[in-house]
């Protein structure tokens, strides 16, 4: 696509997202925008189900868990909330989860799993935007953070988004200055910013992504001691990007959604960059240590960014539609 035709369609996106602000704070009729409980009259079960669903994963693979948590991130951070990362590439686009951006992304495969059981109870009801959504909600609990009271209504784009994500999601390596605008962007603010990278105390970060960290020359501000685990993790300067080679995210308790993120990275044991940054930064540290003592305070951030992030830019109403199968939109069946 040249750049003019980007340009259109940002300009196009722009208008649609803010003539659909005006008509929900004039509150029509047809199109009330997100709301607790959306699915109350057409599918009461649907909560429920996915709820169900996403424990039932949990069980048999707990890294699910972990999968909807990202989820929420890469659909919701790039421009709208409308399950675009889950659609698969066709002959014209190329779809989210193909970039550099989503490397390592896993378990999409589960989403069907949740979609069927949905389809199952109501069919063409619930979108896969909600149930992304709901299942980043449910997944938190599973990791044992917060349970986060989130609207739902959204519906389903139609278009992969593969072409801007990289404006959206910020890169490994990116600037803490570029981080905070692109947050901000969203309405989340420094605190907001900090809690959600408290999410990178679950799951791994694969070598590809720390090398340049580790040759030729090893980062000094990184700790000694975790120097040591991440050569042994990456022993190779270049990782085959095909092998399965990573070093958890927060190896005192990998599995959990706690605040040991905050006293890693305070430590010089952050894996990416942008970790490292969070610490080191002037803007971020205040918060990052105030995390770090306290728990409470980090679920109370998280629970109000997540919140946020979930309602970036939703299509509602009439928009959009209520895909039948998540990774393919409707007109393609
Ligand atoms: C500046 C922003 C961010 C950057 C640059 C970033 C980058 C990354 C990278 C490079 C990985 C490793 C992927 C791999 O090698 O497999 C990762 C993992 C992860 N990220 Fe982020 N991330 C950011 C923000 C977030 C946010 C806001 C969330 C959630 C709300 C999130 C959730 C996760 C999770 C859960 C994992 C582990 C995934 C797994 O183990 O499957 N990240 N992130
Ligand atoms: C960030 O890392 C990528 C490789 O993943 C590299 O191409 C890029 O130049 C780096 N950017 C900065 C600002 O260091």
């Amino acid at each position: 696509m040249g750049s003019k035709a980007l340009i259109f369609f940002a300009l196009l996106s722009f208008s649609a997202v803010s003539s659909l602000k005006t008509a929900s704070a004039a509150e029509n009729e047809e199109d009330p925008g997100l709301v607790m409980n959306f699915y109350k009259d057409t599918c009461p079960q649907a909560e429920d189900i996915i709820k169900e669903q996403v424990r039932l994963l949990y069980m048999r693979h707990k890294n699910t868990a972990f999968s909807w948590l990202r989820n929420i991130f890469h659909d919701c951070a790039v421009q709208s909330c409308d399950a675009s990362l889950l659609l698969d590439s066709t002959r014209r686009s190329l779809s989210e989860k193909e970039m550099d951006r989503s490397f390592g992304m896993r378990n999409f495969r589960y989403i069907e799993t949740i979609k069927e059981a949905v389809e199952r109870e109501c069919p063409g009801v619930v979108s896969c935007a909600d149930i992304l959504v709901l299942s980043a909600r449910d997944g938190i609990v599973s990791l044992g953070g917060p349970y986060i009271p989130l609207k739902t209504g959204r519906r389903d784009g139609r278009k992969s988004r593969a072409e801007i994500l990289e404006e959206y999601l910020p890169d490994h390596n990116e600037s803490m200055s570029v981080v905070l605008d692109r947050f901000a962007a969203m309405g989340i603010d420094t605190p907001g910013l900090v809690a959600l990278l408290g999410s990178h105390s679950v799951g791994r970060t694969h070598c590809v992504k720390l090398v340049h960290r580790l040759y030729p020359e090893v980062d000094p501000a990184l700790n000694p001691d975790h120097v040591e685990h991440m050569l042994y993790k990456c022993p190779d300067s270049i990782p085959d990007p095909k092998a399965v080679q990573y070093v958890r995210n927060d190896r005192g308790t990998p599995m959990v959604l706690d605040n040991n993120y905050y006293r890693n990275i305070l430590d010089n044991k952050g894996l990416l960059i942008v970790d490292h940054q969070l610490a080191t930064d002037k803007r971020t540290k205040p918060y990052v240590k105030k995390m770090a003592k306290s728990q409470s305070y980090f679920f109370k951030e998280f629970s109000r960014a997540i919140t946020i992030l979930s309602e970036n830019n939703p299509l509602t109403g009439s928009k959009g539609e209520i895909r039948k199968q998540c990774n393919v939109a409707n007109k393609l069946h």
